[in-house]
Formats: C-alpha cells, structure tokens, sequence
C-alpha cells in the first residue's frame, strides 16, 4: 500500500492537495436524481461521498486503506454515510445501486487484470438493472507521466496555520502500462520530508473493454475531459460508463 494512503500525516494534506474537483460536479451529472443508492469505490477521505450525501443520496463508500477511512469517518461528524473498509466484494452481495463511482484515478492502482476482473465481476452483481458504473483513468497516448518531474512542480500548498507543502515527484520507470514513480513531500513547520512510491496501471480502452465483457458489463459511453468533450488521441481522461450487459 502507497504511503499516500496509510502514513496518517500524508491521508491528513490529501484534501489541501487535491482540492481541484471538476470531476465531481461530472458525476454527479451522470447520476439519477436523489435518492439513490449510490456506492463510492476507493473513496479515499470520503469528499465525494459525503458530498453526495449532503445532496441527499444514500450512499456506502469502501477502500480497502484503513488510514483513509479512518479520516473519512472524522470528517462524517452527522454519520451520513455507511462507511467499509475493504473492497467491493466485501460487501453483501443482495444490495444494489444505482450507480457505482470510482474517482481519483482509484482504477489506476489496481495493477492486475484479476484485481480488474475481480471489481468488475463484484460491481456487476450490485448493480441495479439500469445502474451504471463510472470511473475514468488517465490517457496512455498523452504520456502525463513525462511531466512529473521536480521542473514541474507546483508552488507549496497552504495547509493553514501558516503551514504548507511541496510536493515534488520523480519517474522510477515507465514499463508496457506501468508506471512507478516517488512523490517527496517537503514540510514548511517541520522542514521535514516524507516520501512515497506509487505505481499506476495505464489501461488502454480496448484492454478494459474485453475485461468488462467477460464480467457481464458493457461500454455505454466514454468522454475524453470533463467538460464532456470526445475522446481522442489528445484527451487527458479516459472517462467510461459501464452497464449491465444486455
Ligand atoms: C488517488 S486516491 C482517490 C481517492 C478518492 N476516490 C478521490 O477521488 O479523492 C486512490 C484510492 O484508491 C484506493 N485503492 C487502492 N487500491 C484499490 C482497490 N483495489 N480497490 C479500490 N480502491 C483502491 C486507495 O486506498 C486510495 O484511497
């Protein structure tokens, strides 16, 4: 497990980090009106699901990092939402939803097809009949992975309190779809440093299609950006529906 999801001072500047969320106000789009069940994969510090639940939704969130959902119950102060540590096949299997999510590029840590295979067949037996499963993974063909570089870091990140923090990342290797690379986050209050490593499955479209297809689900619609643009060769997002196939 990264770093960035079980070192508890990392889980706690996750939200300053990525506090940029276009991709929310997109889901929430795509969802049936609430209520609706509606269940959030790898849902990291819960944002998005408590969200959802402000919005009226009844909502179950997993990740199988417990730091994470140690965090996520915190900030759950009205206990809104039904909160698992673990995967969705931890989960009963005579529920259902009405759509399932998966943000943050949370499908990228899943590096074996079996893990794939393993969320798809577990997300097809909890959907509802008309649910749809929505998750989007980063564009191979845009290589982002060639700017994660010290030159492309962005200024410190303010954390309150006077506080900030820098994080600087650095490329291991670049191998088929994979992607290892170490983040370094340089505190301002401790002049510390904590450093994590990470690797990112780049799935192409094709590959995860015929995954789907042997788990029961289809494609029904993909978007390059979150502005709901096709996808193409340049699009920075690979955004994809799933339905339960016909
Ligand atoms: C970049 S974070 C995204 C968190 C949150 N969804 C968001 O949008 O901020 C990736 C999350 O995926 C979780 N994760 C890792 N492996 C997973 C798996 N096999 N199934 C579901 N979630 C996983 C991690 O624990 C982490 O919380």
């Amino acid at each position: 497990m990264d770093a960035l999801y079980h070192e508890t001072k990392l889980v706690e500047v996750y939200d300053a980090i990525n506090s940029s969320r276009e991709d929310f106000d997109f889901y929430i789009e795509e969802f049936p009106n609430a209520p609706a069940d509606i269940l959030d994969i790898g849902c990291g510090t819960g944002t998005f699901a408590l969200e959802l639940a402000r919005r009226g939704y009844a909502v179950t969130a997993v990740d199988p990092a417990p730091q994470m959902i140690v965090r996520a119950e915190q900030k759950d102060t009205e206990g809104s939402v039904d909160w698992v540590t673990g995967l969705v096949s931890d989960l009963a299997n005579n529920i259902s939803f009405d759509a399932a999510v998966m943000t943050g590029h949370a499908f990228q840590c899943l590096l074996e097809d079996t893990q794939v295979s393993a969320l798809f067949e577990a997300v097809e037996q909890r959907l509802s009949a008309n649910g749809s499963f929505w998750f989007e993974t980063r564009n191979p063909m845009t290589k982002p992975w060639l700017r994660w570089t010290p030159e492309h870091a962005s200024p410190p990140i303010a954390l309150g309190n006077g506080r900030s923090v820098e994080v600087v990342q650095k490329v291991l290797e670049a191998k088929g779809d994979y992607v290892t690379f170490e983040e370094r986050y340089n505190f301002s209050d401790t002049g510390g440093t904590l450093a994590s490593q990470s690797t990112l499955r780049f799935l192409e479209l094709d590959k995860i299609k015929a995954i789907a297809a042997k788990c029961g689900l289809e494609l029904s619609e993909t978007f390059g950006n979150w502005k709901r643009e096709r996808l193409g060769d340049e699009s920075p997002e690979i955004i994809i529906q799933l339905m339960k196939a016909a």
